[in-house]
């Protein structure tokens, strides 16, 4: 398993979420080309065991692989919570050519410590990824005075998997957990959206979010911080083509998946083809 060919980045979600960090990837690094995969058929990732996600991810990692890629971004936060470092320590090395996985969690840490006042930061997240710890983690080792509030939200995933994401009873889903993360830390003054779904909940979320409490929606910095990578690793860059192109893969229907992907990218797909992990 090895060879020094050049290759596409890969961005894999469980589902749709992904596709608001390739929005953000793309606009900044408009040059690459890209494979998204999104594993719809077994999406949400959420509420699945350790077990269960870490050979999700793997088997997406390696379809991804097999079509070249070099560098993957896990743009789902419960794969990078679950799966990203047991993926860096134990099966990178097999691969032995210098190819690379990196997640979402880091780069949103990083940001975080900047944007807070209070140093009372509310985490809205899957329940793996709140069950994981890795915000903590992250956040010990970068901002030690930074106390964290963390609050699953179950449903939020599968109102944007299902397509009910704008529908009225989204709200009553969306209201009850900023309640519950607000009355828990009354001081929260920047709320993390730690799910690459979220953000195609932001108005409704923004409706129910106090004033003065800042989102994070994550592409942002997950993109500055793939551009600050790409600058620094030569060897990397020059690995990755350069042909401004986009190639979707999806687990489930590739008609389902165009439709729903082109209304959060807000324009038509082309090249959707539908795979087996
Ligand atoms: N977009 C994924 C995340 O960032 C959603 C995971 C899921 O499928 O539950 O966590």
């Amino acid at each position: 398993m090895s060879g020094a060919c050049k290759g596409s980045i890969g961005i894999f979600d469980s589902g749709y979420g992904g596709l608001t960090i390739l929005r953000q990837i793309r606009q900044y690094l408009p040059e690459y080309d890209y494979v998204y995969l999104g594993d719809n058929a077994r999406a949400p990732y959420g509420p699945r065991s350790f077990e269960v996600i870490y050979s999700y991810t793997l088997q997406a990692v390696e379809a991804l692989f097999n079509r070249g890629c070099r560098l993957v971004i896990l743009a789902c936060n419960t794969a990078s919570a679950k799966a990203l470092r047991t993926i860096q320590e134990n099966d990178l090395p097999r691969w032995d050519d210098g190819r690379r996985v990196l997640g979402v969690i880091r780069p949103t840490v990083e940001a975080i410590g900047a944007l807070t006042h209070t140093r009372h930061v509310g985490l809205l997240a899957t329940p793996g990824t709140v069950g994981s710890g890795s915000y903590e983690m992250e956040l010990r080792k970068l901002y030690g005075d930074i106390v964290l509030t963390s609050v699953a939200c179950p449903m939020w995933v599968a109102l944007v998997e299902y397509g009910e994401y704008d529908s009225p009873g989204a709200d009553y889903f969306i209201q009850k957990r900023i309640e519950t993360i607000m009355r828990k830390d009354p001081e929260v003054d920047t709320l993390i959206l730690g799910c690459t779904h979220f953000p195609l909940l932001i108005e409704k979320i923004a409706k129910y979010t106090p004033t003065g409490v800042r989102l994070v929606p994550q592409g942002d910095y997950v993109a500055k911080s793939l551009a600050r990578y790409l600058a620094k690793h030569e060897a990397m860059r020059n690995n990755c083509t350069k042909g401004g192109t986009c190639t979707y893969l999806t687990t489930e229907n590739s008609e389902t998946f165009a439709a729903t992907a082109q209304i959060f990218l807000r324009k038509p797909l082309e090249n959707v083809e539908k795979i087996e992990l």
